[in-house]
């Protein structure tokens, strides 16, 4: 049987990215899809890290949630046939933590998706809309620490599709309804051209 298609969703917090994910999850599943919707991180254990306010080596923590989930969830469902579409992947790792001369070495560890969505907001709407969901008040200074490291993750976001052409942005500004016109539009582009290019994509050798 052929694999699945994997679709990742990716960008800064607050983007919009996982209603973007779902959407796009019921849409497919609508067009007769078996599909797994998904996230990374992946384990409790991760989830919880990263709600506790300690320092971690993050790389490697990230890396290890990364294969496990791969392992138990996103290959299976691949072999099977079904679409995974996962919120954040290694593109959260590239941006966050790694500088772009580390990207391809670090990609070719594990399964590139079929196609990359970057959905795009600045930071200062992105920071807004994390604040109104978001009932605890943040204090001044950690807001603007914040706001400089989220202004080098969208940068390096905007960077991906020149080393990796299997990634879109999309303009995450307007209501979830206008961006998802673009996400049908990129995913139905993506299914056409999947027959004839997308050969390079293939399950690789060692993930068997
Ligand atoms: P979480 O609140 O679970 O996700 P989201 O922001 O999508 O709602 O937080 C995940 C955080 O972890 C987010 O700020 C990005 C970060 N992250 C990394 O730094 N590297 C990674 O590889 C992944 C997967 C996430």
């Amino acid at each position: 049987m052929k694999r699945g298609i994997f679709i990742v969703t990716e960008g800064i917090d607050g983007s919009g990215k996982s209603t973007q994910a779902k959407m796009l999850a019921l849409w497919l599943r609508k067009r007769g899809k078996k599909v797994l919707l998904t996230r990374e991180p992946f384990t409790d254990r991760l989830r919880k890290q990263l709600r506790s306010g300690k320092n971690h080596n993050w790389l490697k923590l990230f890396t290890q949630d990364r294969q496990i989930h791969l392992r138990k969830e996103v290959i299976p469902a691949l072999k099977k046939g079904m679409t995974v579409i996962c919120d954040r992947y290694y593109y959260s790792t590239l941006v966050y933590q790694l500088q772009p001369k580390d990207w391809e070495k670090y990609s070719s560890e594990f399964i590139r998706p079929d196609l990359g969505l970057i959905f795009d907001v600045s930071v200062s709407i992105g920071l807004k809309r994390r604040l109104e969901r978001d009932t605890r008040i943040q204090q001044k200074r950690s807001f603007f620490e914040r706001k400089k490291v989220l202004e080098q993750v969208r940068k390096k976001y905007l960077l991906l599709p020149k080393v990796f052409p299997e990634v879109f942005i999309i303009n995450a500004v307007q209501k979830p309804n206008s961006i998802f016109k673009n996400v049908k539009n990129v995913v139905l582009q993506m299914e056409k051209m999947k027959i004839k290019n997308f050969q390079s994509y293939k399950f690789q050798k060692k993930f068997k």
